[in-house]
């Protein structure tokens, strides 16, 4: 069995309007590709409430900051459909770049207050870029739902703001963040990490999960976030760029632990950057 591949909008149109002639209930699973077993939970996820499923793949250009980290992307496109025709997905749907950006292209979709902050502080223009296609993909696929990790906590809020404020007929669904045995967020970009940094990258779960947790047993947010911190760069990581304790329905700063929260981090190990956030209850 394998998957159907489309790459033009037409073809999309024309297999949802026969979908939609049946009744069926249709999800979209928007990714950049690199499918790991993050992105297939939320292709089960998604298989257990709709009748089909479409997975996106589009390395979005105008989400990234850097030509050099839009080039180091990996793609791979084979292992992706191939990961996905056992568990049932019904479209792969990899459009070329004019479908998504064609010639003229001049709109920007841009979300204020959740954009801002966390990764929207250092990656400037990132989340006009992932609001942007988001959107496309909403609008191109006409999905009743569509499902996004927790493991990009920010992006989530951005892409639910976003839905909400253009009145886009889609409803969000979260999904957990899909961990290694050892505790480390599944990532794209885990795949560049050296074997001696793969060994240290656990250790930043590892200080997000003990910070939460004295948190949560009253520990002060100034020091806990200290402690969390050393222990991040003395694990071997390079630099943490931000961890910060945020309200988890419209990512507010917190100096105190009186709302539901999220703790969040980004730091370097190298040339690789990670992120990572957790629940504080
Ligand atoms: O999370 C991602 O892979 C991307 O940001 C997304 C949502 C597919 C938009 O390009």
């Amino acid at each position: 069995m394998s998957v159907q591949i489309v790459r033009t909008l037409a073809e999309l149109r024309a297999t949802i309007a026969a979908w939609r002639r049946d009744g069926a209930v249709i999800a979209v699973v928007p990714t950049m590709g690199a499918l790991h077993e993050g992105h297939l939970s939320l292709v089960r996820a998604a298989l257990g409430r709709a009748d089909r499923v479409i997975v996106t793949l589009f390395v979005n250009p105008k989400q990234f900051n850097s030509a050099a980290d839009l080039a180091a992307y990996p793609r791979t496109e084979d292992d992706d459909a191939a990961k996905l025709a056992p568990l049932g997905a019904h479209m792969l749907y990899a459009p070329d770049a004019q479908e998504i950006y064609p010639e003229g292209f001049a709109t920007t979709v841009s979300v204020s207050g959740v954009s801002e902050g966390l990764c929207g502080a250092f990656r400037p223009g990132h989340f006009d870029g992932v609001a942007t296609v988001v959107a496309k993909l909403f609008l191109q696929t006409g999905a009743d739902l569509a499902f996004f990790g927790d493991k990009d906590f920010q992006q989530l809020l951005v892409v639910r703001r976003m839905a909400r404020d253009l009145d886009l007929p889609v409803e969000i669904v979260a999904c957990p963040t899909v961990r290694e045995a050892d505790g480390l967020a599944l990532s794209s970009r885990n795949v560049r990490l050296s074997p001696s940094q793969r060994a240290k990258a656990p250790k930043l779960a590892e200080a997000l999960t003990a910070a939460a947790r004295r948190l949560a047993s009253g520990a002060r947010p100034l020091s806990t976030l200290d402690d969390a911190r050393t222990a991040i760069l003395a694990a071997g990581f390079d630099r943490v760029e931000y961890l910060e304790l945020r309200s988890a329905d419209d990512l507010a700063t917190l100096d105190l632990l009186d709302r539901p929260a999220r703790l969040l981090v980004a730091a370097w190990l190298g040339h690789t950057r990670l992120i990572d956030n957790v629940e504080v209850v």
